[in-house]
């Protein structure tokens, strides 16, 4: 300890050691405060929507308040059974694209015809996978692609690793969507 006093008292006999360890100290204190600051403001917007929601949530129905979905999440419902009885034209198909918000919203994945209607933010006409709506995608969906050209029934040229890709898919959908026909 008096090693440590001896060091600062000598330290402080220097010429400007004085006014260097204050102005050091300032700025130190200077920049904590204005990180405090910041880090508050962050907090702010962030703390005002979680209000918001909050009193949006008590204001509707307990099911709005639920949290929501995690992304890839099966339903909280068993599926219905699938409807193999009904075949689907191409044409019929086409009608459930999303653009007529009385219709369901479709995706045809290997002819099988699925309701995707529960996730119309991502397949409805505002949504990132919008292509892939009133078809069967089945090449886009081996190809990981979004290209309205490669949403097409015929996955003939995939690779095997496409293919399984596809499988992957199908297998995603089933666990997901009501079945509702098949493609004719
Ligand atoms: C940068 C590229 C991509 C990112 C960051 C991304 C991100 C995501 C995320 C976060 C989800 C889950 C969304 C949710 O359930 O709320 C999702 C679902 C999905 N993505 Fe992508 N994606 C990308 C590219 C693609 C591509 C190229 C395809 C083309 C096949 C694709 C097809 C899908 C499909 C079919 C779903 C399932 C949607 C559903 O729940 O029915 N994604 N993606």
């Amino acid at each position: 300890m008096s090693v440590l006093y001896t060091y600062l008292e000598d330290l402080l006999k220097q010429p400007y050691a004085l006014p260097t360890v204050i102005a050091t100290v300032s700025i130190a204190a200077f920049i904590t405060y204005f990180q405090g600051q910041k880090q508050q403001k962050q907090k702010t917007p962030e703390s005002n929507r979680n209000d918001s929601d909050t009193k949006k949530g008590s204001s509707e129905s307990s099911e709005s308040a639920a949290p929501k979905p995690k992304a890839f999440a099966l339903p909280s419902t068993p599926l219905p059974p699938p409807n193999w009885s009904r075949s689907w034209t191409s044409e019929e198909l086409s009608q459930h694209d999303g653009e007529d918000d009385d219709k369901a919203i479709y995706v045809a994945i290997k002819g099988t015809v699925f309701d995707v209607t529960a996730k119309k933010a991502m397949y409805g006409p505002s949504g990132g996978y919008h292509c892939f709506a009133g078809r069967d995608a089945s090449k886009a969906l081996g190809k990981s692609s979004l290209k309205v050209e490669d949403c097409v029934a015929d996955y003939s040229d995939l690779d095997e690793k496409e293919r399984k890709t596809l499988d992957d898919w199908y297998a995603f959908f089933e666990k997901r969507y009501p079945i509702v026909g098949k493609t004719a």
